[in-house]
């Protein structure tokens, strides 16, 4: 896919007065993530710009904004109902580097730009652009309208007040910001994807079953999901795609070896709960 591609555009606004740095923001890609990062930094008081391929998609990031408002509306005036009335793209380092490569020729020069990837090194992305500067990483997490934490990636050239003004950002969306080193997985899924492996491979092993070590890690660590329950839900041909591009930087980190079944569950396209099924079913 090209820059060439970025040819439906959905505006949407807020009229809620802001006064911090950012205010118009892009979001490239609608899906998963672009939607949920469309509609809190619109319902912050951002001009938001969403692009994506083509209307249909667009259409359906709108169906789903509109959905997930609603149920926020319901839970937020459950007692009143009345009253309830620039970041996405493929996790593919070649286009995003296209993409940023290409924005850079066009953007204002103040424009910050900041990517949404959760395993490439952002120095990497930044590289095919000459705002080294002015680029920086904004990690949002699944689902993004209710998940607190963004981590803000500050690579060795990002200058402070790039840094500031996105940390400022995160706050204006209401999140809780960390900074993180632009190192592989960041914080979360440096600490979360080798669990998820870990897991895998005990049951490989033999070890144990997936509703067991499931049930394990929900009741003996407190975990919310399971690991097997989580691979589902983040998709596994993400968490594929993830291990293995570390695992292409690393070949000697056992952490970050690849596994047989997986390998077999994305291949057969059992993606986890987006396909109706992974190590589970869904109906
Ligand atoms: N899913 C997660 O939990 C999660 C969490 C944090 C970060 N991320 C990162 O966010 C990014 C998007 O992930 P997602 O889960 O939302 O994927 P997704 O497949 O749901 O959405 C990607 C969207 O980008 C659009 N797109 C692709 N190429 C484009 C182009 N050239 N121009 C415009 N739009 C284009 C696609 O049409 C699609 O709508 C990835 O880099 C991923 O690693 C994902």
């Amino acid at each position: 896919m090209t820059f060439a591609t970025l040819q439906f555009v959905r505006k949407m606004t807020s009229s809620a007065a802001r006064t911090a740095a950012i205010k118009h923001v892009t979001v490239i890609g609608g899906g998963l993530m672009g939607a949920g990062i469309t509609q809190v930094a619109a319902a912050t008081g951002h001009t938001v710009v969403l692009v994506d391929t083509s209307e249909d998609i667009l259409k359906k990031s709108a169906t789903g904004i509109e959905g997930s408002l609603t149920r926020i509306a319901k839970k937020k005036f459950a007692d009143k109902p009345e009253a309830g009335q620039e970041f996405a793209i493929v996790e593919n380092l070649k286009t995003k580097q296209e993409l940023f490569s290409a924005l850079d020729k066009v953007a204002p020069n103040h424009t910050i730009f900041a990517s949404n990837t959760s395993s490439l090194p952002i120095t990497d992305i930044a590289s095919s652009t000459a705002r080294l500067d002015r680029f920086g990483g904004l990690h949002f997490f699944n689902p993004v309208p209710m998940m607190k934490l963004v981590e803000v990636i500050k690579t060795s050239q990002t200058s402070q007040e790039t840094f500031d003004t996105l940390v400022d950002f995160s706050r204006v969306l209401g999140k809780h910001p960390v900074l993180c080193k632009d190192t592989p997985g960041f914080i979360v899924n440096r600490l979360l994807v080798p669990y998820l492996m870990e897991a895998l491979r005990l049951h490989e092993r033999g070890h144990g079953s997936k509703e067991d070590i499931d049930v394990a890690m929900k009741l003996g660590a407190g975990y919310p999901m399971g690991p097997f329950e989580l691979h589902d839900y983040v998709g596994l041909d993400t968490l594929k795609s993830i291990i293995d591009g570390w695992n292409k930087m690393e070949p000697e980190n056992p952490l970050f070896a690849p596994s047989p079944l997986l390998n077999k569950l994305v291949a057969e396209g059992k993606l986890g709960k987006k396909t109706g099924e992974g190590f589970y079913k869904y109906k």
